[in-house]
């Protein structure tokens, strides 16, 4: 039997440590969509919008978007039908004052917050992840040219479209996301520790070795 009647998940770790390789996942098996602020900011990017030229420059340069304009984004991704029965939220909530805006949102749409998994993995580990990960300009499928990598070396194995390298994975960047993760978003453990809602997994693992981690810590899944 289903322990949860919703799943409303929060993935929280540095960048690289692998939130959005584990997000794919997770929406699959428990058929709930994958909320990835960093995705919707790119794709405003990548359609030229003005939100989208607002935030490319700050995002090239490592930094957080002002939490006014991803505060609203996620409320109008959170009020759709898809999300009623749970969503797994990578990249968001990103500092103290976010995490009181999802509490706010969630509370407003009657739901809860079941979990909150910390996928842990060292800096030198993460800046070596990010300057192999490439991606698919299509679909968005994560590839690492080492641990992950496409069948042909080069192409997506689902679209065959040529992959990049994201703009903000130079190592200088990097650096300064992991800074502002030690500063801005690790305190968040210790906010949902005192709620009793986080999971520590070792993301240091192989990919599936975490997935199976996060899986048994989630216990059974969604009842049909
Ligand atoms: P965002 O897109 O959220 O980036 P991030 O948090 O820095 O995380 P990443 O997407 O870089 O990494 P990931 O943990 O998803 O790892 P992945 O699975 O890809 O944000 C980008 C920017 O947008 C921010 O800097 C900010 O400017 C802005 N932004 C976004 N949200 C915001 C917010 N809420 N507020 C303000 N600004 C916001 O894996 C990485 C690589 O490792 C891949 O190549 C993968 O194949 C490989 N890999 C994964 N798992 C493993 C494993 N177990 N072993 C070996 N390799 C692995």
């Amino acid at each position: 039997m289903s322990i949860y009647r919703s799943l409303n998940l929060i993935l929280l770790g540095p960048p690289g440590s692998g939130k959005g390789t584990q997000a794919k996942v997770l929406s699959e098996k428990y058929h709930i969509p994958h909320v990835s602020t960093g995705d919707m900011l790119r794709d405003e990017v990548r359609r030229g919008t003005g939100l989208g030229r607002q935030a490319k420059a700050i995002m090239d340069r490592g930094e957080l978007v002002p939490d006014e304009i991803v505060g609203s984004m996620i409320l109008h991704r959170l009020d759709k039908e898809d999300c009623a029965r749970g969503v797994i939220l990578d990249g968001y909530p990103r500092n103290v004052a976010q995490a009181g805006v999802l509490d706010g949102i969630l509370a407003e749409l009657g739901r809860t917050l079941e979990r909150v998994i910390v996928i842990d993995v060292d800096d030198e580990e993460i800046v070596r992840r990010l300057g192999g990960r490439r991606s698919c300009p299509k679909c968005g499928r994560v590839y690492h040219l080492v641990f992950n990598p496409p069948r042909d070396g080069k192409t997506c194995d689902d679209c065959g479209v040529a992959l990049v390298q994201r703009d903000d994975d130079r190592e200088d960047v990097i650096r300064e996301r992991l800074r502002l993760y030690h500063q801005k978003t690790a305190p968040l453990i210790e906010l949902y520790e005192k709620r009793g809602l986080i999971v520590t997994i070792d993301g240091s693992q192989p990919v599936e070795g975490v997935t199976g981690s996060i899986i048994d810590a989630l216990g059974s899944p969604l009842s049909a």
